[in-house]
């Protein structure tokens, strides 16, 4: 078991690319933490650094509490398994396994009884004696991960070890991943873009873009309470909405965040209010996910938005509403060098940028869908006098309860929103 922690960790590859920026991170002992970001944001560079098989350019590494840049690999008790982990072809399964403890000269009985307790673990128990080229891309990888983890290292490093596989392989081995590693108790690091993975697998997500770090916490923490816009968005299984908004605090009574045709009243009670009031006068981001929205009857009292329903869609096992509220849509901050590379501050949350992923994404919901807006070319603020409508997504569960066409009601749920300022930072500091 192995404790390990990253001090302003930098990585500046030969010709000047920065791939990671200033990262300070801590796994704690025994812990499964995923780094989780859009592809090209440094996470196998990370691993790699930690793995030693490439080069810090900045900062610190300690693993277990002994300083690691300079510490060649085998001396790492690191073990990793990567996208596609190159088997051995000519020999078996058990053959596969047992070769690190071979080369290390273990007792061969212990290496027998190892190597069958690990297959049984891993499900392959059945296979031990064919070739690599006999298995399926899954039991391919189960046997990748039994033979890096069978040496028992102190620290296991995984890069997207489920990428190759279909839907049902994937979300078979991530639960068998998850009881192997607990079970074992080895401190592991794992890469992914998927954030279905990251939510499911984790004990804590650190989450990456641009080289950053974006925010740090469970699961629980960064999908409820995320530190940043790009994190809240990068998050949402559905598109997440986001709107402008002005702040007022009319006589000091309450904040109205002012959408334009529609206004949502915040009372001072609520724990944001001070932290939102502070931005009287400017422009912010609301961002609310469909769930945080729900239909209700004409004349409902509280917070809500009315609008056109103007397209229903039917996702299986739920219904989304898009409905033309008529807000003002957000252009989503873009990233410009001072805030991408932005260091991190105390909790480890950064300016940062909107990766194209999101960009796209909030674009579609922006331009509503089809036709792309000049202003997107620029680098508009929220509020900066274009004025396209916004189409909010609404979930309306298992029964399309609206038909297209039709006026709808939605009530917002004032504890769901989340409150950005306009470059896309969190107003009311997160709970960590
Ligand atoms: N050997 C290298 N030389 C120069 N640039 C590199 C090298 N390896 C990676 N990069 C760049 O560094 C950045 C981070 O790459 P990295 O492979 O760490 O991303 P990633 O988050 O693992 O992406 P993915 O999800 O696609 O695997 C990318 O812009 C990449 O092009
Ligand atoms: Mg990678």
């Amino acid at each position: 078991m192995s404790t390990v922690v990253l001090d302003s960790v930098t990585k500046v590859y030969p010709g000047g690319h920065l791939a990671v920026d200033r990262m300070s991170l801590r796994a704690e002992e025994g812990e499964l933490l995923v780094l989780l970001g859009p592809s090209g944001c440094g996470k196998s560079t990370l691993l790699r650094m930690i793995a030693g098989l490439e080069e810090i350019t900045a900062g610190d590494l300690y693993l277990d509490g002994k300083h690691a840049n300079d510490l060649a690999p085998r001396d790492r008790d690191v073990a990793m398994v990567f996208q596609n982990g190159a088997l051995y072809p000519h020999r078996t399964v058990r053959g596969n396994i047992s070769f690190p403890l071979e080369i290390a000269k273990a007792d061969p009985n212990m290496v027998r009884e190892r190597v069958v307790e690990l297959s049984r673990a891993l499900h392959i128990d059945e296979t031990l004696d064919r070739r690599p080229g006999t298995l399926s891309g899954g039991q391919r990888q189960r046997v990748a991960m039994g033979r890096a983890i069978v040496r028992q290292p102190s620290l296991f490093l995984m890069d997207e070890p489920l990428s190759n596989l279909d839907a049902g392989m994937r979300t078979e081995l991530r639960m068998e991943i998850s009881s192997l590693v607990r079970a074992l108790g080895v401190t592991t690091i794992y890469v992914t873009h998927d954030q279905v993975e990251a939510l499911t697998l984790a004990d804590r997500i650190a989450i990456m873009n641009r080289g950053v770090l974006q925010d740090v916490g469970t699961p629980g923490q960064i999908y409820n309470d995320p530190a940043t816009a790009f994190v809240a968005a990068f998050l949402s299984s559905q598109q997440l909405n986001l709107l402008s908004a002005a702040v007022r605090t009319p006589q000091n009574q309450y904040i109205s965040l002012d959408f334009g045709l529609h206004h949502i009243t915040m009372p001072w009670t609520d724990p944001r209010a001070y932290a939102v009031s502070q931005h009287t006068g400017s422009q912010i981001i609301v961002g609310i996910r469909p769930d945080g929205l729900t239909p209700v009857p004409d004349g409902t009292e509280g917070p809500h938005f009315t609008g056109r329903v103007r397209a229903l869609e039917y996702h299986g096992h739920e219904w989304l509403a898009y409905l033309e509220v008529g807000i003002p849509a957000v252009a989503a901050p873009e990233p410009t060098p001072s805030t991408v590379n932005g260091h991190a501050n105390g909790n480890g949350h950064a300016a940062h940028g909107t990766p194209s992923r999101v960009r796209t994404m909030m674009r579609r919901f922006i331009s509503g869908g089809d036709n792309v807006h000049p202003a997107e070319e620029t680098t508009p603020t929220p509020g900066s006098g274009h004025h396209r409508r916004a189409d909010i997504i609404v979930r309306l569960g298992s029964r399309p309860v609206w038909r297209a066409g039709e006026v709808g009601h939605v009530a917002v749920d004032l504890s769901r929103l989340m409150l950005f300022t306009a470059q896309g930072n969190r107003i009311d500091p997160p709970r960590r």
